[in-house]
């Protein structure tokens, strides 16, 4: 069913509850049956939640810090997004190493096999910083004509009605899987050596406190934002971004406190209480 949601370029439809831009509608058949290998990671979040922090983590776990082939390539090769038309499935499935993919669909869009055989990786981030996230993504993309304010923007959040929303369900579906290795992007601030190291565990890598310290030197959000194989600067000659805002924006826990109304913020307090059905704390950068 095709809804008119003020978003993006690209119509949006509803399947499973969910609201999902037009070129994933052409596709979901093809995303169920494609094959999945034994040995892939698969990196899933809702869209802002740390994705490409995570990608340039996992990416330095499994090429043992090799980080001069970590800027040879730009992320999105190294790391495709499985979704998007661009590399699109054909160019996946032709990858001959291990794949690192990228993905923001609901669980149950997952290819069938996905479970029994791929590593995954699910991040989560708190709902008030991925909504002023995703507000700013909105202006820096050229596929979104959303013209409304930070207010019309968090009012469609809170009704769930954004590209791959609502959030509550997303986020519930995977956290409840067994097998799913679940990261906060907010541990990734507070405690990264402990994450990496567990994340490391889970992708079967036994790596030195020294390796570790030096990906998250590596990985720290002024190294990311300066660095032209991840920074998706290269968008903005795509067409893609426009040049008055840059993907790596503030990095920050904590920034929803210059943004919201006293009220919207309880609404989102409400969601996670009542409507996301795991119990998540998460951590808003209050101290
Ligand atoms: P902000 O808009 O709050 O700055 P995704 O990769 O899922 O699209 O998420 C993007 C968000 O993660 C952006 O948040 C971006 O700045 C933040 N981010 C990316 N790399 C980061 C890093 N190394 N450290 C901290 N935040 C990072």
């Amino acid at each position: 069913e095709w809804i008119d949601v003020p978003f993006t370029k690209h119509k949006i439809f509803t399947c499973n509850n969910f609201y999902l831009p037009e070129f994933l509608a052409k596709s979901l058949e093809k995303f169920k049956q494609f094959q999945v290998r034994q040995d892939d990671v698969w990196i899933v979040s809702f869209p802002k939640s740390g994705t490409t922090w995570v990608q340039e983590l996992v990416y330095l776990i499994e090429n043992e810090c090799d980080f001069k082939k970590a800027t040879q390539d730009s992320i999105e090769n190294r790391s495709p997004f499985f979704d998007y038309p661009s590399p699109g499935l054909k160019h996946i499935e032709n990858i001959k190493t291990k794949r690192i993919i990228k993905t923001h669909l609901p669980h149950s869009f997952l290819p069938d096999e996905i479970e029994k055989k791929a590593k995954l990786i699910y991040i989560v981030r708190n709902p008030k910083d991925v909504t002023v996230s995703y507000f700013h993504f909105t202006n820096l993309s050229t596929q979104a004509q959303f013209t409304g304010n930070f207010y019309d923007f968090t009012k469609l959040f809170i009704e769930g009605k954004v590209p791959y929303g609502p959030w509550w369900n997303h986020v519930d579906d995977y956290v409840t899987k067994k097998d799913v290795h679940v990261i906060y992007y907010e541990d990734l601030h507070t405690k990264p050596f402990e994450v990496i190291k567990k994340l490391s565990k889970y992708l079967g890598k036994d790596l030195s406190d020294d390796k570790i310290k030096s990906i998250i030197e590596w990985c720290s959000f002024d190294k990311m934002k300066n660095n032209p194989a991840v920074n998706y600067e290269w968008y903005k000659d795509l067409g893609l971004y426009k040049k008055n805002g840059h993907f790596f924006r503030k990095g920050t826990v904590g920034d929803w406190l210059n943004y919201f109304a006293v009220d919207d913020s309880q609404k989102i307090d409400h969601i996670v209480e009542n409507k996301l059905k795991t119990k998540l704390d998460f951590n808003y950068g209050i101290s």
